[in-house]
C-alpha cells in the first residue's frame, strides 16, 4: 500500500494545494456530497455514455446550454480522449492541420497517429499565414500559465479563410464562470473546444467535456470518442462534473476575489513578485534572490504545492473560493508568513546527455509540466536543445523521453 501511505502522508502533513484537480484536495466545491457507493455502471436507468439516450443524454443537454449553439459530450478520459478523438474524426476529411506553437502532447500525438501532416506556427503569424480554405488551425487557449489573447479576432480570421478552429481550452473550463474571468473561445464560435472540467472546477481527475457546434462533425467524433474512451464510464467521474456545471452556473466571485487580494497583498509582503495573469486564477511567482526552482522548493518545504515551475516562475492555480468552503486558507497566510528566502543551492545532479547531440530523437522530450515537447520524435537533437535539457535536469524538472533517448544511444547496436 506504498502509494497510499504516500497520499495520506500528504494529507497528514497539512498539505495545501495551489495545483490541479480544482477541488482542491475535497475543499472546494461539493464532492463530499457523494460516497463510494455511487460508483455503478450501465445498469438500468443510468444510460449509455457511448450512446446515451436518457439521464446522461441530458446532461449533455445541459452542459452544451453553456454556450450557444453547441452539442456537448461529456468524457471520463480527460481532454486527451476529446483531442486525439477530435484528430481522428478531422483526419478523414481535412488534410492541413496548423498548430499554433506551445500545444500539449496529445496534439501531436493524435497527428502522429493518424499520419497527419502539420504546420507549426507562432501566434503572430495566424494572420501572415497562408490558410487555405478546409485547414484546421489547433490553437491552445488559454495557455497552461493563464494568459489570454484576442481569441475572437484569430478565430474570425480563420473563419474568414474558411478554416476549421479547434481551441484546446484544457485550462479554461472555469471561463466566464463569473465578471472578471475571460471568455472562452466559444464565445466567439470556435468550431470544436474541449475542456478539462477536472483542471480548475471541482472535478474529479479526468473529468472532461468537448464541445462541437456542427452536429455531422460531432457524431464523426463520437465515433472515435467511442473507440478511445473506456467502456466503463466512471460515474463518480461523471457526476463530478454534473456537479461541477451546477458550481460553475451558482457561482459568486466575491469571496475569490477577496481572498485573491489578501492572498497577492501577504506574498507582495513577504518579498515574493506577483505576476497576475489574465486568467485571474492564475499566479505566477518568483523572488529576486531566488531561481524560480528554488522558490518552488521553499514552497514546497511548507506543504504548499504549486502546479508547476518553469523559468518564468512558479505557478499557482487557485482555488475557486466560495463561501462554505473548506480550503484551508488561513494555513495558508501563516505559511507564507514565515517562508526562508535564504538562498539555497539545489544539490549538484550529474547530467549526461552530450552522447544525444546530433542524434535523430526516438522518443519525444517533453518537460513535464506542461506537456510541451521540447523535441518531438525524428527531430535532430541540437546543441541548444541539451542547453535547455542540462537546465530543465539540473533543476530537477521530470523530462519524458530523456531516459529512452540516453538508453537507446548509448547502446552501441543502435548508433
Ligand atoms: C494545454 C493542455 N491540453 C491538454 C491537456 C490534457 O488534458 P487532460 O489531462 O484532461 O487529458 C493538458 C494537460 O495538462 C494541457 O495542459
Amino acid at each position: 500500500m506504498e502509494l497510499y501511505k504516500k497520499i495520506t502522508e500528504k494529507i497528514r502533513n497539512g498539505s495545501i494545494s495551489m495545483h490541479v484537480p480544482g477541488h482542491k484536495n475535497n475543499t472546494i466545491g461539493r464532492l463530499s456530497d457523494f460516497d463510494w457507493r455511487y460508483d455503478m455502471t450501465e445498469i438500468e436507468g443510468l444510460d449509455d455514455l457511448h450512446e446515451p439516450n436518457g439521464v446522461l443524454d441530458r446532461l449533455n443537454a445541459e452542459i452544451a446550454t453553456k454556450y450557444e449553439d453547441y452539442k456537448a459530450q461529456v468524457m471520463v478520459n480527460g481532454t486527451t480522449n476529446g483531442i486525439i478523438s477530435a484528430l481522428y474524426a478531422l483526419s478523414q476529411t481535412h488534410e492541413r492541420f496548423i498548430v499554433i506553437k506551445g500545444a500539449h502532447k496529445s496534439i501531436y500525438h493524435g497527428l502522429d497517429l493518424t499520419n497527419s501532416p502539420y504546420q507549426e506556427i507562432a501566434l503572430e503569424e495566424v494572420y501572415s499565414y497562408d490558410i487555405k480554405p478546409r485547414d484546421v488551425v489547433l490553437i491552445t487557449y488559454p495557455t497552461y500559465i493563464g494568459e489570454c489573447f484576442d481569441i475572437e479576432n484569430v478565430i474570425h480570421h480563420i473563419h474568414s479563410l474558411q478554416g476549421l478552429v479547434l481551441t484546446d481550452e484544457a485550462h479554461g473550463a472555469h471561463l466566464d464562470i463569473a465578471e472578471g474571468f475571460p471568455s472562452s473561445s466559444m464565445k466567439f464560435h470556435s468550431d470544436i473546444t474541449i475542456q478539462s472540467y477536472h483542471k480548475m472546477l471541482p472535478a474529479l481527475t479526468m473529468a472532461s467535456v468537448i464541445f462541437v457546434r456542427d452536429e455531422k462533425l460531432y457524431e464523426n467524433i463520437m465515433k472515435y470518442i467511442n473507440y478511445f474512451e473506456t467502456s466503463s464510464p466512471s460515474y463518480l467521474v461523471m457526476l463530478s462534473i454534473e456537479q461541477a456545471h451546477v458550481f460553475y452556473r451558482n457561482y459568486s466571485a466575491d469571496e475569490f476575489f477577496q481572498k485573491r487580494a489578501l492572498l497577492i497583498e501577504t506574498m507582495k509582503k513577504a518579498g515574493l513578485q506577483v505576476s497576475q495573469q489574465d486568467d485571474p486564477a492564475k499566479l505566477l511567482l518568483g523572488h529576486k534572490e531566488l531561481t524560480p526552482f528554488m522558490l518552488h522548493d521553499v514552497f514546497t518545504d511548507l506543504h504548499i504545492y504549486p502546479e508547476m515551475v518553469t523559468d518564468e516562475g512558479v505557478l499557482f492555480c487557485l482555488p475557486l473560493f466560495h463561501i462554505g468552503d473548506k480550503y484551508p486558507f488561513s494555513p495558508l497566510i501563516e505559511r507564507i508568513g514565515i517562508m526562508d528566502f535564504r538562498a539555497r543551492k539545489p544539490e549538484p545532479v550529474q547530467v549526461q546527455v552530450d552522447i544525444l547531440e546530433g542524434e535523430r530523437c526516438v522518443k519525444s522530450i517533453v518537460p513535464y509540466p506542461p506537456g510541451i515537447p521540447l523535441v518531438h520524435e525524428n527531430e535532430l537533437i541540437t546543441r541548444a536543445h541539451l542547453k535547455s535539457i542540462k537546465h530543465y535536469l539540473r533543476n530537477r524538472v521530470r523530462i519524458e523521453g530523456i531516459k529512452y533517448n540516453i538508453e537507446y544511444y548509448s547502446n552501441e547496436g543502435n548508433q
